[in-house]
């Protein structure tokens, strides 16, 4: 019988706690979940009740190098940290916070490394149109997102500049239009289909973003226009938030949970 791989998780909130719930559950066949690495005390001693039977906590280095697949679902700033230790040990890892990937060293870093790096579509569909129009030239691809105001504050834009008065419920406000690089600086934790979006496409300079808020956005909606040789399309994904949070959309752990599915698969499906 073929070895199970030993996968280990980094971050136990919302994608994090559910994913893990994915591989005991979904993956079993193949997948063992072996280590677990959350900083908040309180969250790492729940994970470890739920979980004891399957991992450990050990801290986020020991994991890496201890595991055969990483999942990262924590922090754009801890993205980047697991893929420079992955890469060391030409480790694979799927990685949440996909913001943490562009930055130049990291994408450097990536082009002369065994390791492997899996970013799911997350909350946003086209991916796998645009993936397959590079094949061929995009002159264009633009994402609109809305959001409610409560799954923007606190984002690092406005610590500069004041979060807009939206003075009915009806109001729309556009409160950043720029191209993704800039997205992913200001709103790191807000925007990583920005991101996913890039790395599929033009390139986090010429991917252009725009985020709008409104009292009468009910979920985080996407909008994704592409033009290219092939011709043009838009998709618009309206998301349910993930139970428990309202900032992550459940499309997002669907989609990892596919992500990894895919990787098992002996068919696989889709560009
Ligand atoms: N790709 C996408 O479409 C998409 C969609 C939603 C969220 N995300 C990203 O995925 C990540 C996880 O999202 P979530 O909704 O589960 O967030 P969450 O806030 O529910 O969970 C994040 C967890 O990571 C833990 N954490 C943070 N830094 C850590 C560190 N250094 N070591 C160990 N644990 C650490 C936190 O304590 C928290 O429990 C976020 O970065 C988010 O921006 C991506």
């Amino acid at each position: 019988m073929k070895r199970k791989i030993k996968v280990g998780i980094i971050g136990g909130g919302t994608i994090g706690t559910a994913l893990a719930h994915a591989v005991v559950a979904d993956l079993k066949a193949f997948a063992q979940l072996r280590f677990l690495c959350e900083k908040h005390k309180e969250k790492a001693a729940t994970l470890q009740k739920k979980f004891q039977f399957h991992a450990k906590l050990v801290p986020m280095t020991q994991l890496v190098r201890r595991s055969d697949l990483i999942i990262e679902a924590a922090s754009p700033k801890v993205a980047a940290q697991v893929v420079k230790l992955a890469c060391k040990w030409n480790k694979k890892v799927l990685i949440m916070s996909v913001g943490g990937l562009l930055q130049p060293q990291i994408a450097e870093l990536l082009k002369k490394n065994l390791s492997r790096i899996f970013c799911p579509s997350g909350a946003i569909t086209g991916v796998d149109g645009v993936l397959a129009a590079a094949n061929g030239k995009i002159r264009k691809v633009r994402l609109i997102t809305r959001k409610p105001p409560e799954a923007l504050m606190g984002a690092a834009y406005f610590l500069k500049k004041r979060f807009p008065v939206l003075k009915t419920s009806s109001e729309e406000r556009r409160v950043f239009r720029g191209v993704a690089a800039e997205a992913i600086e200001h709103f790191p934790q807000n925007i990583n289909v920005a991101a996913v979006l890039s790395l599929a496409g033009l390139g986090p300079e010429k991917t252009q973003v725009e985020i709008w808020t409104s009292r009468a956005y009910k979920g985080n909606q996407h909008e994704v226009l592409v033009e290219g040789d092939f011709g043009t399309f838009t998709t618009v994904t309206k998301n349910r938030p993930a139970p428990g949070n309202p900032k992550t959309s459940y499309l997002a752990i669907l989609s990892a949970i596919a992500t990894l599915k895919k990787a098992f698969a002996s068919v696989r499906v889709g560009t």
